[in-house]
């Protein structure tokens, strides 16, 4: 058997069921013997015991050879799984996994720290796991995979999920009070879509992106982005907020700037926030000041948890006037509707040619864009261009449409 041709779920499955079968065998089998001799032997039936043979060479051979051969057929199978499960294969794709209290970062080979585990569905991923706390332990059920997260030592492991989609990664090692909340998930997409998101990934990142650098230090673990009480307060509106800290034994109201903010990642317990535990790591010599200084600015922006969402896209649609030509209820206008647009086929005339596509965002966004472009067929070319329009405009005005499903 070639161990990297299976998956972990495969080789954990099968000695599992093996082991599994036996046993119930063996209970089912050891439970009929026993009633069987209840009644056969009953007192009732035999009032006087009479003296039965001492020793049966045959009886005690069959019982130890046939368990003996169980036994190791259980251990060469359970082998078989274990070298599956240790052998990484050589095409894997290398993550650096590291816990902490209370959160995950997966780190690629070129550098791109997410917090969730994105990888390609049907390759091999190996996994270098660290900690930098306490114990944790990584534990993705669906692939049968488990392995503790030891601050000061790197342990391995791997896994090959069969097809794309989301599986939950779970903390199995209790680490504080922030264990449960120590979830996030395995994003598995097809090896096209992960390269891009790669690609993506690798463009945006680069000391950009703030809420990138919250989920690369970890901060979402415990702090939440929407508003929800979790570990740490939540950093929904938080700069400007009025807080009551304990400094030094003292209660006392401070608003929260920069300087708070900052002071608070370097020295968590210098200024506690009441009504939390002082669990939160101290950040100092951890983080580059850049870093720093880019999540202080964007707290400042009060832009946290803020998606360009349906009611900012639905703002700009009546603004721009697309709404005298474009209905919302699927009724036909000057213009096709945006009723369940995103993912709609589409015939239209594009350079001469009539083409039939899928409405994904590229195409809205070009359509809002070169409404000339790309004309759907039965309508006129009257629309006029959007080119204007910024990337935060547009990108509100596809998440609006991208609702009205
Ligand atoms: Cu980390 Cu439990």
């Amino acid at each position: 058997m070639n161990p990297s041709a299976i998956s972990t779920t495969e080789a954990v499955d099968a000695v599992f069921y093996y082991i599994f079968g036996i046993s119930i065998v063996m209970l089912v089998g050891v439970t009929a013997i026993m009633l069987w001799f209840l009644v056969k032997y009953n007192r009732k039936r035999h009032p006087q015991p009479k003296p039965s043979p001492r020793y049966n060479l045959i009886l005690e051979a069959t019982w130890t050879i046939i368990p003996t051969i169980i036994v190791l057929s259980m251990f060469w199978y359970g082998w078989q799984g274990y070298t599956t499960l240790t052998n990484v294969p050589k095409d894997a794709l290398e993550v650096q996994v590291t816990a902490r209290m209370w959160s995950w970062t997966f780190t690629y080979p070129n550098g791109v720290a997410e917090d969730r585990l994105v990888i390609p569905a049907g390759r091999a991923i190996s996994l270098s796991i660290t900690s930098e706390d306490v114990l944790h332990s990584f534990y993705v059920p669906a692939f049968r995979v488990k392995r503790d997260a030891v601050p000061g030592m790197t342990t391995r492991a791997w896994f090959r999920a069969p097809e794309p989609g989301s599986y939950d990664l779970f903390c199995a090692e209790y680490c504080g009070v922030g264990h449960s909340a120590m979830i996030t998930t395995v994003e598995a997409m097809s090896e096209k879509d992960f390269e891009e998101w790669l690609r993506h990934e690798t463009l945006e990142g680069e000391g950009g992106e703030s809420e990138k650098l919250l989920a690369r230090y970890g901060c979402i673990g415990c702090h939440s982005l929407d508003g929800s009480k979790s570990v740490g307060p939540t950093f929904q509106g938080l700069f400007g907020r009025e807080v009551t800290v304990v400094t030094e034994g003292k209660e006392r109201t401070v608003t929260v700037d920069a300087e708070y903010i900052e002071k608070s990642i370097l020295q968590p317990q210098a200024d506690l926030v009441k009504g939390y535990p002082p669990v939160m790591p101290s950040f100092e010599g951890r983080i580059p000041q850049e870093d720093l200084e880019e999540i202080v600015e964007y707290f400042r922006r009060g832009e946290v948890g803020m998606e360009k969402t349906e009611t900012e896209g639905k703002n700009l649609v009546q603004e721009k006037g697309c709404l005298g030509c474009h209905s919302t209820d699927g009724s036909k206008s000057v213009g096709p509707t945006f009723q369940g647009l995103f993912g709609r086929e589409v015939t239209v005339e594009k350079g001469g040619e009539t083409q039939t596509l899928a409405a994904d965002e590229e195409y809205i966004r070009e359509s809002i864009r070169q409404p000339k472009a790309a004309i759907v067929r039965g309508f006129p070319p009257v629309m006029p261009d959007f080119a204007d329009l910024t990337e935060e405009e547009l990108e509100a005005i596809v998440n609006y449409i991208k609702e009205l499903r």
